[in-house]
């Protein structure tokens, strides 16, 4: 395939900031059409983006015969079921986080990519983040050569903040226009609560950036769960402790009024440690800070730095996409996939299910 032909679903807040002018800006692939419910707002992107073709509703584009992948971003449970929908249409698709909101949506994907031989890949742009590519390739080589001892644990903090856009979001385009309604909640887990559906839904859109980070540090796929403690008053900010690739880790989750953004992975060896602090969310052209502590005799801490100063200087988001044309192109596996997001999928289940005593 020369030039990748995409269309994009939903023109809402990530859309405009990241990926429709992300997606616009690759070689090797051409932003041709765009489905939005809200036409005011459609027509305002499409004029912004030079898009030629504009639908009412995902549905028309799943049959448009001249486009080959699509993008999609819309609320989370939305989301999934616009994804079912292209994916069984034969639509290589590029979605938000998170997948889907219950296993038994995230099954009903993947049923549906085999169905229209077409694949799908979840934008989990920590993967694509050159400070963490480093950091991934310091884990790999410390877990093959046992120069710094076995890994004893892994940690994963978010407490967040109040500036993940870091201003990045002043000239994006907003109408009166409602949006529509979505799917009110029947794919979420038949095992959970209602009074508990907002608490679930707002750990797993989170922290499962900081889990699918974790599980791809360490080549794991499903995780064990040991413990869960959380705030009754809004049931994510807490402490889970689990297991991923046959060792301990912990999430931290929270919030505080922070004026950036607090998140850090750290894995811990016997003899020293590899972390990664991440930038806010939004700053373009910032990688993840990658370091290396090296204990015993010599002591030494380094900050990892990508030889290439264009991967330096970086925007994880851009890299994604980058990835997402790459791999439709080549018919290579991609990073992160829906069949490995699945994991996370059902670990955020089983987190949640320990954390409500529900067995
Ligand atoms: N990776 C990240 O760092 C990150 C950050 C924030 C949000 N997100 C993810 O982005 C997603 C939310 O995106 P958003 O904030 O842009 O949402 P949004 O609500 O602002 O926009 C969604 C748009 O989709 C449109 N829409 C809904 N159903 C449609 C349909 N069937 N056909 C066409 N258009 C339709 C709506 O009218 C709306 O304009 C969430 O899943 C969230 O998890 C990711």
């Amino acid at each position: 395939m020369e030039t990748v032909r995409l269309g994009y679903v939903g023109c809402g807040f990530v859309a405009q900031t990241i990926h429709i002018p992300n997606l616009s800006a690759l070689p090797n692939a051409r932003l041709e059409a765009i489905a939005e419910v809200r036409p005011k707002l459609r027509g305002l992107v499409a004029a912004k983006y030079g898009i030629k073709k504009q639908y009412d509703a995902h549905k028309q584009l799943c049959e448009d015969k001249e486009i080959d992948a699509v993008g999609v971003s819309a609320p989370f449970e939305t989301q999934a079921e616009i994804a079912c929908d292209l994916l069984r249409a034969g639509k290589h698709v590029f979605m938000e986080k998170p997948m889907a909101v219950s296993v038994v949506q995230g099954e009903k994907m993947l049923a549906a990519a085999k169905q229209g031989k077409a694949r799908l890949m979840v934008a989990y742009m920590k993967r694509y983040d050159s400070g963490n590519e480093l950091v991934k390739k310091a884990v790999d080589e410390f877990r093959r050569t046992g120069e710094l001892g076995p890994v004893t644990f892994i940690r994963t903090h978010g407490f967040c903040g109040q500036q993940w856009t870091a201003g990045n979001s002043a000239s994006i385009f907003s109408t009166d226009e409602k949006p529509p309604a979505g799917p009110g909640g029947s794919n979420l887990p038949d095992w959970l609560p209602t009074k508990n559906a907002d608490g679930y839904l707002n750990y797993l859109q989170q922290y499962t950036h900081n889990l699918n980070l974790m599980r791809w540090l360490m080549d794991a796929g499903d995780v064990k769960v040991r413990a869960v403690d959380f705030d009754a008053e809004n049931g994510y900010q807490g402490v889970a402790i689990l297991e991923v690739g046959g060792v301990r880790a912990v999430i931290e989750s929270g919030s505080m009024s922070h004026w950036g953004w607090d998140e850090h992975t750290q894995v811990y060896f016997r003899d020293g440690w590899v972390r990664t602090e991440a930038p806010p969310l939004l700053l373009k052209n910032v990688a993840a800070s990658a370091e290396i502590y090296k204990a015993g005799k010599t002591q030494q801490i380094t900050q990892a730095l990508p030889a290439d100063p264009n991967e330096r200087w970086s925007w994880s988001y851009q890299r994604e996409a980058a990835h997402f044309v790459a791999q439709v192109r080549s018919g290579a596996p991609f990073r992160s996939s829906g069949e490995d997001t699945l994991f996370d999928v059902r670990a955020f289940e089983t987190i949640y299910r320990a954390y409500l005593g529900i067995k």
